[in-house]
């Protein structure tokens, strides 16, 4: 890595209030900082309490020496769940309340680029044009995600939206450049769909829409992605977006610039949730890939007649497995029970361990990881390339849909379980891929694996994209 002076530019960045963008963006303010560049990370005030709260021992300052913190409020009451359905209303009411303190921290803070998330785009864009400020989207979803939502208008035009019903969901898609006849109706982002599922939280469509076509505003966009392994959506987004900067997978990117840093980047986890780290001793005593670990990320709600086809899969299959069951996630119909059901902690006991919350990435690490079933967020997507982990893909809303088909049809390593929740699909999938299939998913997976490795080692795509992204934040930061 380039040795640099201290710059004079002061970047601040914006994530939207969701575990996975707050993490994906804080890996980002680490490598930033680590260029020598002043950052601060600006939080709403909820999760700021939670990333403090559980901070371990550590203070924040004390896991992120190179970072400023930063809060505003997120406008919404106390008590309000911030869950569920309503996991995005803190971005609607951010985008309602927090203007004039974004403008007030720009002016005052004396911000000379802000990073802001894209799901802020038109907020961020109409305060950074006001204040003169230049700034650049970040990305937390796939690039092959970002593409199709921006693609969506024209599926319109063309007749290929809307989708009519049920019978309508296997039609292939066939007019989005670079993905041509590769995605099938129900492969399209969830918010293209007529109904939602279980407690999916609400974002309208046209919503997701115009917020992607923000992009083309500000200097540039950020991907936490790598060349490598999407390069049909990104030769097709260059073409209309003049700057894109590829820098992820950006968990490894930190790791493996940390390891060669001089400067202090200490090693730490960005998450908002109490980790459960006993399943680690739990993982060491289990043979070598013997384990499916399952977890369906922050959002996922699901019935409880969900969650017991799910467990009964399992069962079935007679694997070893590791379960995040977060307080949180079986989302209640009305009068219904929301609590886990007992004889499913208890008849877990015997081959499977359920948790609230565990340290993801070392978790998928782990030799005695063999396959991860998830609902697919683009995060967890990613760190189970980067570990060389199949996949078994249950996608929930929003860009899971397209990140499965990704998983399943272009890279070829794992199977979609997208659409179906039954016990013995659960079983047959887990034994495909634990069993069946193992050396030819194992085979694919490790290739991937190597790629991702590699863009983020020196000379990488994303290597030598982060250092083009600091260079680009210092010639338009005044
Ligand atoms: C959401 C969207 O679903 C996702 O597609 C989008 O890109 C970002 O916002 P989420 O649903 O939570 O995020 O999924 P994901 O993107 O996978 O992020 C979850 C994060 O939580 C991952 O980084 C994962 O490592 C972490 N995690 C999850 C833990 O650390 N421990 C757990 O037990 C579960």
């Amino acid at each position: 890595m380039k040795p640099r002076q201290t710059s004079s530019a002061h970047v601040l960045i914006f994530p939207g209030p969701l575990q996975g963008h707050v993490n994906s963006m804080l890996n980002l303010a680490q490598l930033l900082a680590l260029h020598n560049l002043h950052v601060t990370f600006l939080n709403t005030q909820h999760i700021h309490n939670r990333l403090t709260r559980f901070a371990d021992i550590e203070s924040l300052p004390a896991r992120y020496p190179t970072l400023r913190f930063k809060t505003i409020p997120d406008g919404l009451p106390e008590g309000h769940s911030r869950s569920g359905e309503g996991s995005m209303e803190p971005f609607h009411s951010v985008k309602v309340h927090g203007k004039p303190l974004l403008r007030e921290i720009l002016v005052k803070e004396r911000v000379t680029c802000l990073v802001a998330d894209g799901f802020f785009g038109k907020m961020a864009n109409e305060m950074t044009e006001e204040v003169g400020v230049p700034s650049i989207h970040f990305r937390t979803i796939s690039s092959s995600c970002f593409w199709t939502y921006f693609w969506t208008p024209y599926l319109f035009e063309s007749n290929e939206l809307p989708i009519t019903g049920e019978e309508d969901m296997d039609r292939i898609i066939t007019t989005i450049p670079g993905m041509e006849n590769r995605l099938r109706c129900r492969d399209l982002p969830s918010f293209c769909r007529p109904t939602r599922a279980y407690g999916e939280p609400i974002i309208p469509l046209d919503t997701i829409v115009s917020e992607t076509h923000q992009t083309l505003r500000p200097r540039a966009v950020i991907f936490n992605t790598f060349d490598d392994l999407e390069d049909p959506a990104l030769s097709q987004i260059r073409r209309r977006f003049p700057t894109v900067f590829t820098v992820g997978p950006l968990h490894q990117h930190r790791e493996s610039r940390a390891a060669t840093a001089t400067n202090t980047m200490r090693s730490s986890n960005n998450s908002i949730w109490e980790e459960d780290t006993s399943c680690m001793a739990w993982l060491d005593s289990q043979p070598l890939r013997s384990v499916i670990y399952v977890s369906f990320g922050s959002l996922t709600t699901m019935s409880r007649d969900t969650l017991m086809e799910f467990w009964y899969g399992l069962v079935n299959s007679k694997t070893r497995f590791l379960w995040v069951v977060r307080s949180d996630m079986i989302a209640a119909g009305e009068g219904k029970d929301e609590s886990v059901p007992t004889e499913l902690v208890e008849g877990t006991k015997e081959r499977g361990l359920m948790v609230g919350w565990v340290p993801q990435v070392e978790v998928l690490a782990h030799k005695s990881i063999g396959a991860f079933m998830t609902h697919c967020g683009w995060n967890s997507t990613i760190e189970s390339v980067v570990a060389g982990v199949p996949m078994i893909c249950w996608p929930y809303f929003a860009d899971q849909q397209v990140n499965s088909r990704l998983v399943s049809e272009y890279w070829k390593v794992g199977l979609d379980m997208k659409d179906v929740c039954d016990r013995n699909v659960v079983e047959n999938m887990v034994n495909d891929v634990m069993i069946n299939r193992k050396e030819e998913f194992l085979q694919s997976a490790d290739k991937l694996a190597v790629l991702a490795r590699k863009s983020v080692n020196e000379g990488g795509s994303s290597y030598t994209n982060l250092d083009r992204l600091v260079d680009f934040i210092e010639s338009i930061s005044q």
